[in-house]
């Protein structure tokens, strides 16, 4: 057996998975998310550490599995937050999340002072709020009593991963999400901190998502009810787990995942080609090869709002009963899912939502089908990149919430106008962790090894020809509201 962690953004997920693939037990437990400014997004570190031990306990004394069968442990983790950490390795502050927007300047600062040029040719990334970099210069900035004392910065789950191993590091898909890593050549970019006067020596180790980073420690064992023999991998990002969950591990394979943000993402086995900043281009958790992605902010987070301000009491399977009713382009009503800011295409955090040609005629459940709608018509907006890239996307793999609904799939398959990937028992980005495990603990000699045994298609769900026109002419009109509306949230 092994155990893959995704520790997300509302709870951290454990999941007990067999040789096979089969989930044995699972268990998760959640944590309080900061909203103390509107734009801020912040997590206690050390409530991800206390509810992943809980969740890992709760685990097996939920299953009949014995704690010596199991070989091995690794993580997803959500991306980019950024946890300073002091010579005692104690959080200096909160951390700031991947959904936080308050460094704007920074972003500004960052590609002045680095050239955008040259941002490009080493973290392939633009500066976006996102990312950790901008987020480590806006402490230096705004907190200079506490970034005094800073002696290392990890990201989420390689806290977490410190608490149970004792060993300080940080994978390399994670560290491409910082925007201080050179993609190309898999180290830190002296050239970015040099420019930015960020110390080099605050960057911790980094290693391969596979690696095995040693075993839990005597207290991290007796704490979660594993034994000290147990292998612990590195792991990786969430979307590059998501991505491994989902087997994307070969060219010409894309995948949708709509969880709180959304994300298209397709494999690339190259690190040097040039996509100009339109989409992320990170390192992959497999490794040796790259991924390529493009972010809705707000995606499942657009349609939780949704139902939580309006509908609070149905449940998601009731609210898409309702939403199969209502007639594709939800009877003129359109929706632009920017509440919380955009990333991809338009990588502005200061643009909001809206609603366009609201009716007298409308019910909420209009409404509701426009918001799924809105969210789909963004991440075709990074399909569209991927396909000008030169791409071609034969299908797409859903995963995520948005894989859960039939009525959200055939609209991703009729926005996309591509044929959708469901798969079986998908698990998403904590099975990409537990296959980490898998191969790591010698379970199969490669991640394509054992994804031909833990993954599995349940089917495929085909474009409907008159659907794809309407969502065509309806998607031109979509992407000419963020110029109308831009003007409006300055
Ligand atoms: C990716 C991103 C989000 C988080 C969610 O760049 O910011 O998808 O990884 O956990």
């Amino acid at each position: 057996y092994v155990i893959g962690i995704d520790l997300g953004t509302s709870a951290v997920k454990a999941l007990l998975v067999d040789q096979k693939g089969h989930v044995a037990a699972e268990a998760s437990e959640d944590f309080p998310l900061y909203h103390d400014q509107p734009g801020y997004s912040e997590q206690d570190p050390d409530d991800w550490v206390r509810q992943t031990k809980k969740a890992i306990r709760s685990l097996i004394q939920h299953s009949k599995v014995a704690p010596q069968a199991i070989k091995g442990l690794s993580f997803s983790g959500q991306m980019h937050g950024l946890v300073l950490l002091d010579k005692n390795m104690r959080p200096l502050r909160r951390a700031i999340l991947w959904n936080d927007t308050r460094t704007t300047q920074e972003c500004h600062e960052i590609e002045a002072q680095v050239g955008l040029k040259d941002l490009l040719a080493i973290a392939k990334n633009r500066a976006l709020e996102g990312f950790t970099l901008p987020k480590l210069l806006w402490v230096k900035k705004h907190e200079p009593e506490q970034f005094q004392h800073a002696t290392t910065f990890l990201l989420p789950k390689d806290y977490v991963r410190y608490h149970l191993t004792g060993q300080v590091g940080m994978d390399l898909s994670d560290a491409a999400g910082t925007l201080l890593l050179d993609i190309t050549n898999r180290r830190w970019s002296a050239k970015i901190a040099e420019r930015l006067g960020v110390d080099l020596t605050l960057c911790p180790p980094i290693v391969e998502a596979e690696a095995c980073v040693g075993h839990l420690t005597r207290g991290a064992a007796s704490e979660t009810g594993l034994t000290e023999e147990t292998m612990v991998f590195a792991g990786g990002a969430d979307n590059a787990c998501g991505a491994i969950g989902s087997g994307i591990l070969s060219e010409g394979k894309t995948m949708c995942s709509i969880g709180t943000s959304g994300v298209v993402l397709s494999y690339e086995p190259s690190g040097n080609q040039d996509f100009s900043g339109k989409v992320h281009y990170f390192n992959h958790a497999k490794k040796g090869s790259f991924y390529t992605m493009g972010v809705t902010l707000a995606a499942g987070y657009s349609l939780d709002w949704f139902k939580k301000t309006f509908v609070k009491a149905e449940s998601f399977e009731a609210l898409f009963q309702h939403i199969k009713e209502v007639p594709v382009g939800s009877k003129g009503l359109l929706f632009t899912p920017y509440i919380v800011g955009e990333r991809t295409p338009h990588a502005d955090s200061s643009i909001r939502g809206s609603f366009i040609g609201v009716d007298a005629t409308h019910t909420k459940w209009d409404f509701a089908r426009a918001v799924v709608e809105g969210i789909t018509f963004s991440l075709n907006e990074s399909i569209n990149i991927l396909k000008e890239s030169g791409k071609t996307i034969d299908s797409v793999i859903s995963i995520g919430g948005g894989a859960k609904s039939e009525e959200w799939l055939q609209i991703q398959a009729d926005v996309f106008d591509a044929p959708i990937i469901k798969l079986k028992n998908e698990q998403g980005p904590g099975m990409g962790a537990a296959m980490l495990a898998a191969v790591g603990c010698g379970f199969f000699p490669s991640l394509e090894a054992c994804s031909d045994v833990f993954i599995e298609v349940e089917r495929q769900i085909s474009p409907i020809p008159e659907n794809v026109q309407a969502y065509k002419a309806l998607f031109k009109l979509y992407q000419t509201v963020y110029g109308q509306t831009q003007t409006l949230s300055e």
